[in-house]
């Protein structure tokens, strides 16, 4: 023991250790990726991955920031190279389909400040998500993301034919629940359509006049049984919760038995928040499900709102005055909070900060060019998202989030 506490106090010595020990983490962290990556051993040489495996230099184990950085226009974009016609695209958001002309939105990469996204490799996420369940579960916002990760994910498969809806449903916004199956990596890539999150009902018999519907705040959605024994659960919320899709429209709170006529928009989300949480750590085996809350996604009505005339179709490229990005939503401020909350009780939890990047996005929304047989007063759409498109960003933020969880094949 003396003699090696000697040995490491020798300058020149110590370097050579450094040397050694940096050589032994290359080593190991190619062996390690060939395991997971068999098909692609030429990857093993992209800068990107090293730079993320390989601690930085004094920088002990600070975590990266990807949610804080900048859009760079990039003609090689899109990297992910899938179009319109994957067929798991809602009509939707086939921008151009329905007449968009320019491209220039799928043209931006995100680069965070102070460091690089991992290269989304399909195959890799494939490989590690093998006999496995990756569930969606929210609102349409949700469903845009789910799409496109989907999509991405057809990058890494050869035989297109052995992808497909299992229960032969068509991909629409109709659907309350879909499910795609990658056969040759037994994995499931499934949505649940829960715009609340917490369970819609018909008014108690006491209720007010005015209460059309209650929210009730305390119960979950019964879709969540379906969740249980997930390997990754993504929740978008959020979107849903303002005074238009709530009280002005009749959708009244319930705790109990008891409809809460001056309950508070935010407030009801905070307590159906917290429903969700503690349905997570009582059914969630730790461990287990990694659980991913992706952050509120702004929309980009200008002069108006969605109900009044409010438009995006004029914006051709991402903002560029910072003092027109909208203050973070208090939304945002509840799910950080709760999140943080079941981090001190489960590992694999992490909250997406996709809401600062997409803020400055106003340029990729479907905005008048909506699927064909909108009506033609119909009001824009600025609030989803073409794709390929912004979404496919939140989805490297997704793969960057499981890798540094250590999201991995189950050993069998
Ligand atoms: C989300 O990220 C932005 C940009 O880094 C940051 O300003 C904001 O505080 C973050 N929000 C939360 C709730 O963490
Ligand atoms: C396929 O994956 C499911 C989990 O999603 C698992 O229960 C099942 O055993 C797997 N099937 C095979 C043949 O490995
Ligand atoms: C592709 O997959 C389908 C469905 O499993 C199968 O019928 C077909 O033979 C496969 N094609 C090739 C070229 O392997
Ligand atoms: C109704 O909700 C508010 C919170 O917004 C709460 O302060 C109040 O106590 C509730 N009323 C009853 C009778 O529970
Ligand atoms: C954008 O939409 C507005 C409102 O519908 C319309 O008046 C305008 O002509 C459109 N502009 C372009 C460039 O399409």
């Amino acid at each position: 023991m003396q003699q090696n506490l000697q040995f490491f106090s020798h300058p020149i010595k110590k370097e050579l250790i450094n040397l050694l020990i940096f050589f032994s983490l290359i080593l190991t962290s190619i062996v390690g990726y060939n395991v997971f990556t068999p098909l692609q051993p030429n990857s093993i040489f992209n800068i990107n991955f090293l730079t993320q495996i390989l601690p930085e230099k004094g920088s002990g184990s600070k975590i990266c920031d990807y949610s804080y950085g900048k859009w760079i226009y990039d003609e090689t974009r899109p990297v992910i190279k899938y179009t319109e016609n994957c067929p798991f695209l809602d009509p939707g958001f086939r921008c151009q389909q329905n007449g968009r002309h320019d491209l220039d939105y799928q043209k931006w990469r995100w680069q965070p400040k102070a460091c690089n996204l991992p290269r989304f490799d399909a195959k890799n996420f494939l490989e590690r998500s093998r006999n496995r369940r990756i569930v969606f579960a929210g609102d349409s916002i949700g469903r845009n993301q789910w799409e496109s990760l989907i999509c991405m994910l057809t990058q890494g498969v050869s035989n297109q034919s052995t992808i497909y809806e299992e229960h032969g449903n068509p991909i629409t916004k109709h659907k309350g629940f879909l499910s795609i199956k990658f056969q040759e990596y037994n994995l499931t890539v499934e949505y649940y359509r829960v715009p609340y999150l917490v369970i819609i009902d018909r008014p108690p018999p006491n209720a007010p006049k005015e209460v059309y519907r209650v929210i009730r705040v305390d119960r979950l959605h019964w879709f969540s049984s379906k969740w249980v024994g997930a390997d990754v659960l993504v929740f978008s919320a959020g979107h849903w919760w303002n005074q238009d899709k709530t009280i002005k429209s009749g959708y009244y709170f319930q705790e109990g038995e008891y409809v809460n006529m001056t309950m508070d928009v935010m407030e009801a989300f905070r307590r159906s928040m917290n429903t969700l949480k503690q349905w997570a750590m009582q059914s969630l085996e730790p461990g287990k499900t990694h659980v991913l809350f992706r952050s509120y996604s702004p929309v980009h009505y200008r002069n108006g709102e969605w109900n009044n005339g409010g438009y995006c179709n004029t914006s051709r490229e991402p903002e560029t005055d910072h003092s027109k990005l909208d203050p973070e939503p208090l939304n945002n401020m509840i799910m950080h909070e709760v999140v943080e909350q079941m981090k001190s009780a489960m590992r694999t939890v992490q909250f997406i900060n996709i809401t600062y990047l997409t803020e400055f996005r106003k340029d990729g929304h479907p905005s008048s060019n909506r699927e064909p047989g909108t009506p033609i007063d119909a009001p824009q759409d600025c609030s989803h998202w073409c794709l390929p498109g912004v979404p496919d960003t939140w989805n490297e933020l997704l793969y960057a989030e499981l890798l540094r969880m250590g999201f991995r094949t189950r050993p069998t």
